[in-house]
């Protein structure tokens, strides 16, 4: 479904207009669409069909306490990588026994953490946080579940900072080391491999990549077979990307591809999805504060910027940007730039838009690694971030004020002095 689109001449969330959203709330916001999350998560329950699986929701994505608990009660599990990850599932309702931990630098705390919450695995990163979690296990008498993060050394062809499955990368542990680690957990009495791991990256816009590391994970698996080691679930990670500008694969279609290389393995598919997910679900609303024509170049000078979403100024990232109620006339070319003191402060580069000051924006496919990646830079409050569900606006996140900017801040007496 799309979630965002068209009604009588202005851009609408399911069937709420953005105009009155920024009236009601101002701007920026952040709009998400219940049902789109929804749909999303679906399309992977729905692709997936009998096989034993589990969706674990890559929570860095975006995690909104209120988009945590939609998906909670869709029956998802959840992908963390921190501790304040796992504390949000948890705050939001998600079974921790359907968390997996990955990251490649968990504390001793995290694990503790981790292991009392009786999360479903940790996806280990390298032999000296196995042998760490051995030790904090042991410590607290229990077993901890692994899968160990294999790196298969393959080129997903995708923007070099989001890439995590080339040698070159921190990520993970090559197949040969990995089969060592396993047999080391084997034999580890407060370890028990239950699974496999793998992440190749992110915004991966072709699945060939995906099945070449499956076909990896999966000569694993038959040589740990060879050594007694049997394993319950396998894990692909995340990565599948969406239609930012290209046409990205159904995620029927990413599914059906993997699933096809293990049916008949009693094996328990898990995926780490992130992206598709929430992407195409979210909007960022925002106003035109001022119009800057020029020779060289047109700024639209608009009040969000790289603090509220970074992923032009971080990837070089290109997003749709819509203007909510389009206006007739002739379009000229704008550069929509924020209010940050920063060249790389842009939202868009020439965009073909017909601009008045005051007019409203949306960037589209805002609704995974906006909010999350968002900070205070140039102390800007954080945006509202709103969710419709059944035309009704749910704020579930509410602007930042200026006081809570330096909530956390002290001045220490001898310097007031
Ligand atoms: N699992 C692991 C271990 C991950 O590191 C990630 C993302 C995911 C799952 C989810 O991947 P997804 O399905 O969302 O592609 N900030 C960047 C994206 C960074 C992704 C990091 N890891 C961006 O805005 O493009």
């Amino acid at each position: 479904m799309t979630s965002f689109n068209q009604q009588d001449g202005a851009l609408h969330c399911e069937g709420v207009s953005l105009e009155a959203i920024a009236q009601s709330h101002g701007t920026p916001t952040y709009v998400y669409s219940h049902a789109a999350i929804k749909d999303a998560f679906l399309s992977y329950q729905n692709a997936v069909g009998d096989h034993p699986h589990l969706i674990c929701y890559a929570v860095k994505a975006n995690s909104n306490l209120a988009i945590l608990r939609t998906l909670a009660s869709l029956g998802a599990g959840f992908d963390v990588v921190s501790v304040g990850e796992l504390e949000r599932v948890m705050a939001a309702g998600g079974d921790a026994g359907k968390v997996v931990f990955s990251g490649v630098g968990k504390t001793a705390s995290e694990m503790r953490r981790g292991l009392q919450a009786g999360i479903k695995c940790f996806n280990v990163e390298s032999e000296a946080e196995l042998r760490l979690l051995a030790s904090v296990a042991e410590t607290m008498a229990c077993i901890a579940p692994i899968s160990i993060r294999v790196n298969p050394d393959v080129d997903a062809g995708t923007h070099p900072y989001i890439s995590t499955g080339l040698r070159e990368n921190k990520f993970g542990v090559d197949v040969e080391s990995a089969r060592d680690l396993y047999r080391f957990a084997d034999d580890a009495p407060f370890l028990e491999p239950v699974g496999i791991d793998c992440h190749i990256g992110s915004q991966i816009l072709d699945v060939a990549p995906f099945i070449t590391a499956l076909h990896s994970l999966l000569g694993l698996i038959d040589e740990l077979a060879e050594d007694g080691i049997s394993l319950d679930h396998l894990d692909v990670g995340g990565g599948l990307g969406v239609s930012y500008e290209s046409a990205a694969p159904a995620v029927a279609e990413y599914v059906f591809a993997l699933a096809e290389h293990i049916a008949g393995r009693p094996l328990e598919l898990l995926f780490e999805p992130g992206r598709s997910i929430v992407a195409m679900a979210g909007a960022l609303l925002t106003e035109v504060l001022y119009l800057k024509p020029g020779d060289l170049r047109q700024f639209a000078v608009v009040d969000a910027a790289m603090n509220d979403l970074l992923r032009p100024a971080l990837y070089g990232a290109r997003q749709e940007i819509r203007a909510v109620s389009p206006r007739a006339g002739d379009a000229e070319i704008w550069d929509i730039v924020g209010p940050v003191c920063e060249t790389s402060d842009f939202l868009g580069k020439d965009r073909e838009l017909v601009l008045e000051q005051g007019d409203l924006l949306a960037v589209m496919g805002a609704g995974a690694y906006g909010f999350s990646m968002a900070s205070n830079y140039n102390s800007r409050p954080r945006p509202t971030e709103v969710l419709i569900k059944d035309d009704t606006v749910h704020v579930i996140s509410r602007r930042e004020s200026i006081t809570d900017l330096w909530r956390s801040e002290e001045i220490p007496p001898e310097i007031a002095s």
